[in-house]
């Protein structure tokens, strides 16, 4: 079916899937087509994200003079947060007329903040309430080992995330929320990212049929 209604995009998938590269040429190709389109991504860098940011890389000290680190309520709350605050500025880009591609939404928190068995796909719908609904979202699916590999050949490490145990957990999270994700907030287009980035992005033009 083709897509090509679709203007507010997402790219989800693990630390290390390519969804930064990913949405970046998808707004090339809006570009080079002459498609107005706004790229965007979350943690956003406004206030809210900034201080998601320094507690994602242990800059933020805690009580006791080391890294701040609440736990994935807090997490799922702030990144809420900064996504409906973030949710007015889509809508605006929106009403305007643009495309809007975002890297990384609402399934990432269902996916990560579930780290913690308490937090449940549902209870980070809820407090999503009232966020912009995306058209479609990227998955792009790569296994974690391969993940591991890129994220550990780009450097210093720019989320707590970013470990083996972390990612396979956070892998079956993805799959197994999935389904309620595609049922409140619309169409997922699973993309094979294991191929070199040309590929990938020519697989993604031709599954969104933009
Ligand atoms: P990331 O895409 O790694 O940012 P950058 O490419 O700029 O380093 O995103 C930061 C991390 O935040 C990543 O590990 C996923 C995590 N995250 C959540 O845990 N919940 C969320 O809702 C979002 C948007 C991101």
């Amino acid at each position: 079916m083709p897509l090509n209604n679709s203007r507010f995009i997402v790219f989800e998938g693990l630390d290390g899937a390519g969804t930064t590269t990913q949405a970046a040429k998808l707004q090339a190709h809006f570009t080079r087509r002459g498609t107005p389109s706004f790229l965007t991504n979350e943690p956003t860098s406004e206030p809210i994200g900034t201080f998601i940011r320094r507690l994602l890389t242990g800059g933020e000290a805690g009580p006791d003079g080391g890294p701040y680190r609440p736990g994935e309520h807090s997490m799922g709350l702030l990144f809420a947060a900064d996504r409906l605050a973030h949710s007015r500025s889509i809508q605006s880009h929106l009403d305007s007329g643009e495309h809007v591609v975002c890297d990384r939404y609402l399934l990432s928190s269902m996916a990560y903040q579930t780290l913690d068995p308490d937090v449940s796909g549902e209870w980070v719908v809820d407090v999503n309430y009232g966020c912009a609904v995306p058209d479609v979202t990227v998955f792009i699916a790569v296994p974690v080992d391969v993940c591991l590999a890129r994220v550990g050949s780009r450097g210093a490490a720019t989320s707590i995330y970013e470990t083996k145990s972390h990612l396979e957990t956070i892998a079956r999270n993805y799959e197994a929320l999935l389904p309620l994700y595609a049922s409140r907030f619309g169409r997922v287009l699973r993309i094979d990212g294991t191929a070199s980035v040309d590929d990938t992005h020519a697989r993604i033009v031709e599954g969104l049929a933009i």
